[in-house]
């Protein structure tokens, strides 16, 4: 069954490393500016499932499907642009690049799109500001705390307007009141752009800021409001 309206599915998908089975028949779908958080412990395929939702991984059977567009079926050149325009992402730690300034960070994806210095820089200083990091603009990555880094890795991520932006455990690294606040801005900052937010966790306190959850075991998923 599959959910009428939604803009990012993935049906029945398999994938092995050597001989570990990361995916073994996940199911997944979200709607255009839903938040859903794909739950499980360690080692269950939670990010092996976000690597092959944003198409950074090719699952071994299976299919994705973004916007009426078999994800699976186009070449790498087509897959990377697609991310580059229309998804963002936030990982467990920043991977902000050190030798920039945080607003240099956040301006990246706008400058890697062609828009210039100045304009890119404007518009990045904007989302730090409602990051609620203005101050942290001209630092680089290696002189703010771990809370301020995320929020930072937001602003990168969004700052492309994405559809969908992924996350894989954005809070992992941080105690739980600056992870509490990085999860209400990053989760309020995705709703006012409308954006869907794939948001992969093992904590279930960080589960609370979505709108539905799924949980992966053993690298099957189970949604109990869907029954995929
Ligand atoms: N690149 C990889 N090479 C080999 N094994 C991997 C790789 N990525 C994940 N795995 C294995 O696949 C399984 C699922 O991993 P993962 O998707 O990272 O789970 P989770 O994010 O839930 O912790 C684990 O057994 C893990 O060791
Ligand atoms: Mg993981």
């Amino acid at each position: 069954m599959i959910p009428e309206g939604s803009l990012l599915i993935a049906e029945d998908l398999h994938k092995t490393y050597a001989h570990t089975p990361a995916l073994a028949g996940a199911c997944f779908s979200i709607h255009p500016g839903e938040v859903v958080a794909v739950l499980g412990p360690s080692g269950s395929g939670k990010s092996t499932l976000l690597h092959c939702l944003a198409g950074i991984v090719q699952p071994d059977a299976g299919r994705v499907r973004y916007a009426g567009r078999d994800l699976t079926a186009l070449s790498d050149a087509e897959r990377s642009a697609l991310r580059r325009t229309d998804f963002g992402f936030v990982f467990q730690f920043g991977q902000l690049v050190p030798e920039l300034s945080c607003t240099e960070n956040v301006a990246l994806p706008l400058r890697l799109a062609g828009i210039r210095r100045k304009a890119a820089e404007q518009v990045a200083m904007e989302w730090l500001e409602r990051l609620e990091v203005a101050d942290s603009g001209s630092k680089r990555p290696g002189e703010i705390s771990g809370g301020q880094g995320q929020r930072v890795a937001v602003a990168r991520a969004l700052v492309t307007s994405p559809r969908v932006v992924f996350a894989d455990e954005p809070t992992g690294a941080l105690d739980s009141y600056s992870g509490e606040r990085v999860m209400e801005l990053l989760t309020e900052a995705a709703r006012s752009s409308n954006a869907a937010v794939v948001l992969v966790t093992h904590e279930t306190r960080v589960a609370a800021y979505s709108d539905r959850e799924i949980v992966v075991r053993d690298g099957r998923t189970r949604d109990p409001d869907h029954s995929l």
